[in-house]
């Protein structure tokens, strides 16, 4: 039997500036939504002037999630305090797993032009919240895209689709789908979703439809349960869909921290605090 998952609320992302003063627009963990489990917060970025961008995120903390950056246009440099370093290119992604803590800078590697992208935080299961630290990077040609029909292309960032192509990102903890999908005007898109997992889509560009319901450039749409979709494309549109397993466990956050305790979060602070920290 198929159920078909349905749109359960539609939210409009909020203008945010973080960082040094990057403009951005949280998506998820906005006013509006705070979190899908395991999913934290979804920033977009995306801008052609550089004042918005040039500052990025300097020196900075994480602990206990994992940080997912996937660039649709330009250049983001990372580098960290335990001597990691590269550039995530135009349709590259980097999925970092903090685990027990990193201190890692973002920053954006052009003085000019179209700089656009997503980055997603992902929760870690208290039993793996102190992992070590864990990079899974990827550049755009090792991204497996799949083709339907002419009209539909899905890059298969994480995640297996019905036809069997595996995405490039391993996570056991969530299983995880994450797939950039274009759609012509027109088009129909269907495939499979676990049951149980959560998913959302953020639409980027163009307007979709699930069943009656619209989704306009710029909203994220949150999915009802169920094992299968169906997208169907009124514009030209792009879109991420993503979905994962709900780990169940009580949140705590802490700016850059997420733990289950509040407890947790105040050691972390003081870890970072007395340089204890990787
Ligand atoms: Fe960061």
């Amino acid at each position: 039997m198929t159920k078909l998952r349905e749109i359960q609320h539609v939210f409009n992302g909020v203008a945010a500036s973080d960082g040094a003063g990057v403009q951005l627009t949280r998506v998820i963990g906005s006013p509006y939504i705070n979190m899908l489990d395991p999913f934290l917060l979804l920033d977009a970025f995306g801008s052609d002037k550089p004042q918005d961008y040039i500052a990025g995120f300097p020196p900075h903390p994480h602990r206990g999630f994992e940080t997912v950056t996937y660039m649709l246009e330009g250049k983001m440099r990372h580098e960290d305090s335990a001597g990691n370093a590269g550039v995530i290119e135009s349709g590259g992604v980097q999925w970092m797993t903090a685990g027990k803590g990193i201190i890692h800078s973002e920053m954006p590697e052009q003085e000019e032009g179209l700089l656009s992208g997503f980055q997603l935080w992902v929760n870690l299961p208290a039993a793996h919240k102190m992992t070590e630290p864990k990079y899974q990077e990827r550049n755009s040609a090792e991204i497996p895209v799949e083709v339907y029909n002419d009209s539909v292309s899905v890059k298969v960032i994480a995640g297996e689709t019905s036809n069997k192509t595996k995405g490039v990102i391993e996570n056991d903890f969530i299983a995880p789908v994450y797939w950039d999908i274009s759609q012509q005007a027109g088009s129909n898109f269907k495939e499979r979703i676990t049951l149980g997992h959560n998913a959302f889509v953020y639409l980027y560009q163009g307007e979709i439809k699930l069943g009656d319901r619209i989704v306009s450039q710029g909203q994220l749409a949150i999915l009802s349960d169920g094992d299968s979709i169906s997208i169907d494309s009124v514009k030209d549109s792009k879109y991420i869909l993503v979905a994962g397993k709900p780990l169940n466990e009580p949140v705590a956050r802490g700016g850059p921290f997420v733990m289950n305790t509040r407890e947790e979060i105040n050691q972390a602070f003081h870890d970072y605090q007395t340089g204890h920290f990787a």
